[in-house]
């Protein structure tokens, strides 16, 4: 399943717009040709949905959140309220692309072989997405803010970061072929601070505190973060992204 969280498409925009710009290197990797059908896995506000039909590609585009699909309609993209632990596509995609997805879910073999089913033979399924170490001062501050409050933080956490040893390993075991993969540690500046950040990606460990106490919980750990990642008055976050291709052979 998808980690369960209410998107704001506004807030989104504002905060992590910067997550589909970077999500360009590996839409260059998946190099869309005109005609092919790609189905875009995560599609979000479907900001690299719409560069795939700028492309020539025909790109479907699914999403868990009713309301980053609702702001992807208003592009006019065929993009459709689906979770990718559900999908039942067969063999009807040249490709499947995937950007800042694949970390929020927990069942990965079942998308994996879901993508798999999905794709034509010789189809490709490339994308990147939080590898091992991704954000890992963050979420050390956001699990230890709780303990601090008397909170269990060790599950808190809605990502899963693999090593690409791992991920290689789950996609060899569903039968694709993995010509490149690799770990990128990439800091990132954030354009509105830590504090847009965690207001856009911290919402499943601040719903661990009580909601009067949610604000401090945020200040507590921008306050921890600040010698780590704040330089300048400028805040970078310590991204490392897996970035990969593979092959339905
Ligand atoms: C993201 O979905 O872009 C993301 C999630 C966790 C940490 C950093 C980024």
């Amino acid at each position: 399943m998808v980690a369960d969280i209410v998107w704001n498409p506004d807030e989104y925009a504002r905060n992590a717009r910067y997550v589909s710009d970077l999500g360009m290197p590996a839409l260059e990797l998946l190099n869309p040709r005109p005609g092919e059908r790609i189905l875009d896995l995560g599609c979000g506000d479907g900001e690299l949905t719409r560069v795939l039909r700028e492309r020539g590609s025909e790109p479907v585009g699914i999403d868990s959140s009713r309301e980053l699909i609702a702001a992807a309609r208003t592009l006019g993209l065929d993009v459709r309220k689906q979770d990718a632990c559900e999908m039942e596509f067969e063999d009807e995609f040249d490709a499947v692309f995937s950007n800042a997805v694949l970390h929020w879910i927990s069942e990965t073999d079942i998308v994996i072989g879901n993508v798999y089913r999905a794709l034509r033979r010789g189809g490709r399924f490339v994308g990147e997405f939080g590898g091992y170490g991704n954000c890992a001062a963050i979420v050390t501050a956001l699990v230890d803010e709780l303990e601090l409050r008397g909170i269990d933080g060790s599950k808190a956490s809605p990502w899963h970061f693999p090593t690409a040893d791992e991920f290689s390993d789950r996609l060899a075991a569903a039968g694709f072929s993995v010509p490149y993969i690799e770990l990128i540690p990439r800091p990132t500046p954030l354009p509105e601070g830590m504090p847009g950040f965690l207001a856009t990606f911290g919402g499943s460990f601040a719903a661990h505190v009580a909601c009067d106490q949610r604000n401090g919980y945020l200040s507590a750990v921008c306050d921890r973060l600040q010698p780590l990642l704040r330089s300048n008055g400028e805040w970078t976050a310590d991204y490392v992204r897996l970035k990969f291709e593979a092959t339905k052979e």
